[in-house]
């Protein structure tokens, strides 16, 4: 009997979905004879029945194509805004699902969207997920497809800022994406050859950061660039951050847990301009001017790179065999030159941060960059 798969993206876009859909499907037509229902805007479509069928002329040329063609959102099955308010749609889900006379679900995400999958799956949906974000940071695989595209824009800029850094004796602060992991910043700023780079996992010393660029200065590098992840923090800012999440932790109900979450969410949001203050600070401490380049959502765009459309192929079309085979509740893993299932209550609710031994972090010391510690 012909099996319905329905598929979606959701969270964030990345480079390499494209290639991930159609990875899944031409294997899941071509190899497995499946029939596949793509859902429009993530969970939300699914919710609302939002569908389109994906037959081998809607996969063809999508490959190279940046974003999702299925679009994409932040919603969660179980807090969905409707008509203003919040409301579980999970039973919605759950009986378009049947409607469709889905046999599986395959849903392309970051860490949010395997959370989202998890509930779905301990709801009796049979789930099967796939890594994405220019993060890096999904916790059970060795890589997240987006991510090599990202590094390859975020590297290109910082070489660039070099020449106009060098010809007017600047600092340029460079920030990267990543506001809870340094993946993309420390490899982009390796790569680039940032003189410092900042991120999430290492709080910083500005003091430091200063006494390393006027150490450039005195040996007679008049500029440098400083390559900084989103979510970098000051020992400071750490130190507030790490007491709110300790309340979080310990929180006894559901309103002090709610309390404490919004501290965190205002701590977030009151670091909106954290680079720019960054900036003035090293400005101050160096007598050097500075300026700020955001690469922001560029980092996003555009085609995916040669390795991500091997790696969401590769996964994608991993994903439609292990369907084929009746493996549910799992996330398709990048593990080596292959493909692995890893359980979603293996991954989900996890962050993959950089170990402080990681071999990058003594690479990016073993040649002069500061870290800020
Ligand atoms: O999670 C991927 C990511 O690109 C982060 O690096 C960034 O902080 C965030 O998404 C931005 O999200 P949005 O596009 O919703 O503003």
């Amino acid at each position: 009997m012909t099996q319905y798969i329905g598929i979606l993206t959701s969270g964030g876009d990345s480079p390499g979905l494209n290639a991930a859909i159609r990875g899944v499907g031409k294997a899941a037509l071509g190899k497995h004879g499946m029939e596949v229902i793509g859902f429009r805007d993530g969970f939300r479509g699914l919710a609302e029945n939002r569908s389109v069928r994906l037959d081998g002329n809607s996969l063809a040329g999508i490959l190279t194509v940046g974003g999702t063609i299925l679009g994409t959102s932040r919603e969660k099955p179980h807090r969905m805004l409707v008509g203003g308010k919040e409301q579980d749609m999970t039973d919605a889900i759950m009986e378009n699902f049947q409607a469709n006379h889905l046999d599986a679900l395959v849903c392309l995400g970051g860490g949010g969207t395997q959370k989202n999958a998890l509930r779905l799956s301990e709801r009796g949906l049979k789930v099967i997920t796939l890594p994405k974000t220019i993060d890096n940071d999904v916790f059970g695989t060795d890589v997240t497809f987006g991510f090599d595209t990202a590094l390859g824009i975020a590297t290109e800029a910082i070489d660039r800022l070099h020449s106009t850094a060098h010809s007017h004796h600047r600092i340029i602060v460079v920030e990267v994406m990543g506001h809870r992991v340094g993946w993309l910043a420390l490899s982009a700023g390796i790569a680039g050859g940032a003189d410092v780079i900042l991120i999430p996992e290492i709080p910083y010393d500005v003091e430091l950061v200063a006494q390393a660029i006027r150490g450039r200065v005195r040996s007679g590098r008049k500029f440098s660039i400083v390559a900084v992840a989103e979510g970098a923090m000051s020992i400071e800012e750490a130190a507030t951050m790490r007491e709110a999440q300790a309340s979080k932790a310990k929180a006894e109900d559901k309103d002090e847990r709610q309390r404490a979450k919004e501290r965190i969410k205002e701590i977030e949001s009151g670091r909106g301009d954290h680079t720019l203050e960054l900036a003035r600070q090293l400005e101050k401490l160096t007598g050097l001017e500075s300026r700020v380049t955001i690469l922001g959502h560029l980092q996003r765009g555009g085609t995916p790179s040669a390795a991500d459309r091997l790696l969401a192929t590769r996964l994608g079309s991993a994903c439609a065999d292990f369907i084929h085979e009746g493996r549910f509740g799992v996330m398709v893993a990048a593990r080596g030159d292959g493909a692995e299932a890893v359980p979603l209550d293996q991954v989900a609710g996890k962050l993959k941060l950089i170990p402080m031994d990681h071999p990058l972090l003594d690479t990016a010391r073993s040649v002069g960059t500061s870290l800020g510690d």
